[in-house]
Parts: structure tokens; C-alpha cells; sequence
């Protein structure tokens, strides 16, 4: 039996791993195994790549640097976790996955879409996720959330990739979009509603999503 893959995107400060902790819950409640993980990240090999891309002393690091290496991340993370997980039958729930690399390197710097899929095909050995439930925010409020969030846990940089321009993040939300209306697979959700009425629309939707596959 093959378990179902579920990832998480939005622009910075939308709530998606927020949401994606409380789904988690509702999964294990229903007694169905789950397993959490985010990207970049997820494994050891991949956490040391997220510390590289992620280090805001790393301003020189080239576009093309930064989207292998998201991809590097990303290979390891699938080879030595989500897919084995999947193998057995698990829920996973992924703070992010391609799509992120779609809106962040393919729109917000430029790449295209194609360049990055194909890369990431690469990567994923062709995986994709059943569903994305994609939470949208207007960047600036999202910049409002993490302020304040960093702050109260005490850190008061934003990391490499929230550092960037305001524009920046407006053409990642616009791949956002895009993507939202061409892949059957994305789950739009609006990041201004409250916590309890997000959740309840992606509860809603998974339970769907797992009564297809019974079927
Ligand atoms: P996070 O804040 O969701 O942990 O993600 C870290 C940052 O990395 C966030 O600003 C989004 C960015 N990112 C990309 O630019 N491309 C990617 O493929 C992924 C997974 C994340």
C-alpha cells in the first residue's frame, strides 16, 4: 500500500506550518500513520544544505548555486525519507516541496517554470504530491508575521531568502497563483482567514482525499 504525500506552500508568513501541525493531529487521530518534515531539510545531509542556503552571510551565492542546491536538498530528503515513508503506507505531510522551487527560483529570480521542473524531476525521481494545500498571503503582511514571530523567539534576522526585496516575494507570489490555477493538484486557501477556518477547509479536504483512495 502507498501512503499519500501532502505538502504546504505559500509566500513567508502565510501559516503553512501552522496549519500543517494541526493536520498532523487530525491524522493521527483518525489512527492513520504520519510522518512530518519540511524543506529545505528533512535529513541530515539535507539540513546541512538548508544551513548553507539559508545563511544570510552568503550573499554572494549565485541563482544557479542556490536552485541546484534546493534541489540537492530535496533528492536526499525523497531518496532517504518521504519515499521510503510512502512505501509504508504513511501520510506525509511536507512543509514545502517543487512548487516552492517553481515560485521562489523559477518566478521570483527568473528561471521559468520549465527549467525548474525539470531539474526537480531529477531530483524526485518524477514524485509529486496527491495534494498541495496552498496558503496565500499578501508579502508584506507576511513580513508583519515574521517580524514579530523572529522577535519573540528572540532572533531578530530574517534568513537569506526573507531578506530579499518586497518585489521578490510579490513575483513568488504570483508563481504562487499561477501554479494554483494550472495544476488540478493545488488546494487554494486564503492566509487572511482565521487559523480554525483554514484547518477546517483542509480537514475537510483530506477526508475527501482519503475516501478516493479507499475507493
Ligand atoms: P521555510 O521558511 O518554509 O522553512 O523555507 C525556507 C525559505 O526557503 C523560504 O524563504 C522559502 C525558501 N525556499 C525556496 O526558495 N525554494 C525552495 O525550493 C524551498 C523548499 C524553499
Amino acid at each position: 500500500m502507498s501512503g499519500i504525500f501532502i505538502t504546504f506552500e505559500g509566500p513567508d508568513g502565510a501559516g503553512k506550518t501552522t496549519q500543517l501541525e494541526l493536520l498532523a493531529e487530525f491524522v493521527k487521530q483518525q489512527g492513520l500513520p504520519c510522518l512530518t518534515t519540511r524543506e529545505p531539510g528533512g535529513t541530515d545531509i539535507s539540513d546541512r544544505v538548508r544551513e548553507i542556503i539559508l545563511n544570510p552571510a552568503h550573499t554572494e551565492m549565485a541563482p544557479e548555486t542556490e536552485i541546484y542546491l534546493y534541489a540537492a536538498s530535496r533528492a536526499q530528503h525523497v531518496h532517504e525519507k518521504i519515499k521510503p515513508a510512502l512505501d509504508k503506507g504513511t501520510v506525509v505531510l511536507c512543509d514545502r516541496f517543487v512548487e516552492a522551487s517553481v515560485a521562489y527560483q523559477g518566478y521570483g529570480l527568473g528561471y521559468g517554470e520549465d527549467l525548474i521542473r525539470q531539474m526537480n524531476e531529477l531530483a524526485t525521481g518524477g514524485l509529486k504530491p496527491q495534494r498541495t494545500y496552498l496558503i496565500d498571503i499578501n508579502p508584506e503582511v507576511g513580513r508583519g508575521r515574521m517580524n514579530g514571530r523572529k522577535q519573540t523567539e528572540f532572533q531578530t534576522d530574517l534568513d537569506r531568502i526573507e531578506q530579499k526585496e518586497l518585489h521578490y516575494h510579490q513575483r513568488v507570489r504570483e508563481g504562487f497563483k499561477a501554479l494554483a490555477n494550472s495544476q488540478d493538484h493545488i488546494h487554494p486557501l486564503d492566509g487572511n482567514q482565521s487559523i480554525e477556518d483554514i484547518q477546517f477547509r483542509i480537514r475537510k479536504d483530506f477526508k475527501r482525499l482519503v475516501e478516493t483512495k479507499k475507493d
